[in-house]
């Protein structure tokens, strides 16, 4: 990597930026010297405490044990919104824009408050206590803010499950964590279509006994199907609801929210995040990162069922005061010029989203980009996947006009917040690279052995110390917490990445190193896949890997077998790729399906992934050792009949 190009801080930049070089050093420094006292100092500068915390940190990886501010209590939504009223009041806090470029809307901190106060009340009439979970099936508009909010106002623990995922995967998400409420609403919009939301939740219900109450937003102009007695309209909820609501103290350990997402095995985890320290890492890291100063533009185009729509689209700019756009629709519609267009009339200074979509919109050509201004933009952001050169380049030089820095920031549900990632006014870029950790993060890189690998090296990402937004438990299963992420390297966080460090102290995320696979920024566990594809009753066996996608950055493959008797066809193609839409989202589809008499298993019957990763990638000559199998053959025969890309 001695040759990656760099593009030096721009002087302009630094000028006015929070964190420069030098500040980036020192600060950097202390915050692994004395832990402490740094996050004390930062607990105290970017939140409002209601009661000082007693203990900073208390944290034991083998136990999975870890606690931040204890004793301190807080609330979420007082630091979103009550504590900034006496000054930015009348200040836009949401900027929502419609799928429908006529439309938009602009809620002030004053009325998000109101809201938020009143919803919070509607929950309580509903029976919703402290601690309680509340399931969130959403789409992008701006009452997701305000349901959120009020969750936090009074206590309860919101579970947010993207309005992209189906039904079935919804069910098992409500039964999961309890949930005995839902909000969501009639439908969704986007590119011009209209989705069905609460027709899944009435499907999922069905199977969910203990759901007391279903709120839905009228987003729509359809009738739904109703049910009397559970279904309340929100708007109705709302008109006779005080405005007056006292935020309730939480401690700094209280649960905020599930969040669930896919591992390498098993069922999708829900990722439990607590109150104090998930507050602080969000709005520090979206100060810092973004170098977000009073009074300017912010948009993250993620959505709210992922992690970076919560810590980047509403904790985060919302604790710091920032006014944060939210975008209901699709980049290309009505035309691959939406982004740009919505810059310019929005004149937004920060932009945050992923690469998938920059290499989407990449393809549709410059003439999309270079037909608007863009000239109020200051900081580009990206986050999801590796993001490759060429799209980096791109976005740099076609989109920010090689004016605005790019930061390409690495993280994970389960951290709660940014960890690896350049500061626009601190870090010299190199396109690809997500260059260097944040305050108080201390990566390291291990060998399959788990030993520390020093200078430049290649293996495992690991954290060798806690910060504030780390996850602190996986909801109702804290063993697997401790299994999945404390027990391979003890002493560590296992992050799943592979990555490399250069000469530099540069990291360089190559991927996942387990089987969670990375599909347009939506990170999806092949085991979740293969197990919808045995539902069928044809498949006797299924093994699926991610390739390499040209705008995906990961395609979805499924090697398939069937059983006995069965012939492969066009239905049954079509067929297995609904259902596995059915059980988990249209996020799921299958790229490809290669039929296969049998999969490559060693002689005690586990599937041999690398080799049909190697195959999917079209690696031929990389397969690696092939002795082991039980039948050497059948590799042969999957190599012959390779679905064409
Ligand atoms: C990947 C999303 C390279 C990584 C915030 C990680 C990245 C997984 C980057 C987490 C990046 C995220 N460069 N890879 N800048 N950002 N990833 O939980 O593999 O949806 O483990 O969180 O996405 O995905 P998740």
């Amino acid at each position: 990597m001695t040759n990656a190009k760099i593009y030096d801080v721009k002087p302009d930049i630094a000028h006015n930026a929070h964190i420069n070089q030098e500040t980036y050093q020192t600060l950097y420094q202390r915050s692994i010297d004395e832990p402490g006292a740094f996050w004390a100092e930062q607990a105290a500068l970017f939140l409002t405490w209601q009661k000082p915390w007693q203990t900073v940190m208390d944290c034991d990886y083998s136990q999975g044990h870890i606690r931040w501010f204890e004793g301190g209590k807080l609330n979420v939504s007082e630091n979103c919104l009550d504590r900034h009223l006496a000054d930015r009041g009348d200040q836009v806090a949401i900027i929502w824009e419609s799928d429908n470029p006529a439309h938009d809307k602009k809620i002030t901190y004053r009325e998000l408050h109101q809201q938020v106060c009143k919803f919070a009340n509607v929950l309580k009439s509903q029976g919703v206590k402290k601690g309680d979970c509340v399931c969130i099936y959403l789409p992008m508009i701006a009452e997701a803010a305000v349901v959120m909010l009020a969750c936090t106002r009074i206590g309860a623990v919101h579970s947010i499950v993207f309005g992209g995922f189906s039904a079935e995967a919804l069910k098992d998400r409500i039964l999961d964590s309890n949930c005995q409420y839902v909000v969501c609403a009639d439908v969704g919009h986007r590119g011009g279509k209209t989705i069905a939301i609460k027709a899944n939740v009435d499907q999922a219900a069905m199977a969910c006994p203990d759901l007391k109450s279903v709120i839905v937003i009228k987003n729509g102009t359809e009738n739904v199907v109703w049910h009397n007695g559970r279904d309340i309209w929100y708007h109705e909820a709302m008109q006779g609801a005080s405005d007056q609501c006292p935020a309730e103290a939480m401690d700094a350990e209280d649960p905020l929210f599930i969040l669930y997402t896919s591992g390498s095995t098993g069922k999708p985890k829900g990722i439990l995040h607590t109150t104090g320290g998930y507050l602080l890492y969000a709005a520090m890291t979206h100060k810092y990162v973004f170098d977000y100063h009073d009074g300017d533009i912010y948009w993250c185009t993620a959505d709210i069922g992922w992690i970076t729509g919560h810590s980047y689209m509403i904790y985060g700019p919302l604790c710091n005061g920032a006014t944060t756009v939210m975008f209901e629709g699709v980049p290309t519609y009505p035309e691959a010029d939406r982004f740009w267009r919505i810059i310019d009339k929005h004149q937004v200074n920060i932009f945050y989203t992923a690469p998938t979509a920059i290499r989407a919109l990449m393809a549709q050509g410059h003439e999309f980009v270079t037909r608007t201004e863009r000239s109020s933009l200051r900081i580009l952001g990206s986050v999801g996947e590796p993001i490759n050169p060429e799209a980096w380049e791109w976005y740099y030089h076609v989109v920010g006009d090689a004016r605005c820095p790019v930061v390409d920031t690495w993280w994970q549900t389960e951290t709660g917040g940014i960890l690896i990632t350049p500061l626009p006014g601190a870090t010299p870029l190199k396109p690809g690279s997500a260059t260097l950790p944040f305050f108080g993060i201390t990566p390291e890189i291990l060998d399959s052995q788990g030993n520390v690998l020093q200078g430049e090296a290649d293996g495992v990402l690991v954290l060798s110390c806690s910060w504030p937004g780390q996850a602190r438990s996986l909801y109702g299963d804290h063993q697997r917490f401790i299994d999945t992420y404390f027990k391979s390297y003890p002493g560590y966080y296992f992050t799943g990445d592979g990555v490399r460090r250069d000469e530099e102290g540069y990291y360089w995320i190559t991927g996942r190193v387990d089987d969670v696979i990375n599909v347009s920024g939506h990170r999806m566990g092949t085991a979740e896949i293969e197990s919808a594809l045995v539902l069928h009753q044809h498949v006797a066996e299924a093994a699926v890997v991610g390739y390499p996608h040209d705008i995906k950055g990961q395609g979805i493959y499924a090697f398939v077998s069937l059983n006995v008797g069965v012939q492969a066809s066009e239905e049954l193609r079509r067929e297995l790729i609904n259902l596995v839409r059915q059980e988990i989202g249209a996020i799921a589809s299958l790229d490809i399906i290669q039929w296969t008499p049998a999969l490559p298993k060693t002689r005690s019957g586990k599937i041999m992934r690398r080799i049909l990763r190697k195959v999917a990638s079209n690696e031929l000559d990389g397969l690696g050792d092939t002795s082991t199998l039980a039948d050497p053959t059948v590799v042969d025969a999957i190599i012959l009949h390779r679905a064409n890309q």
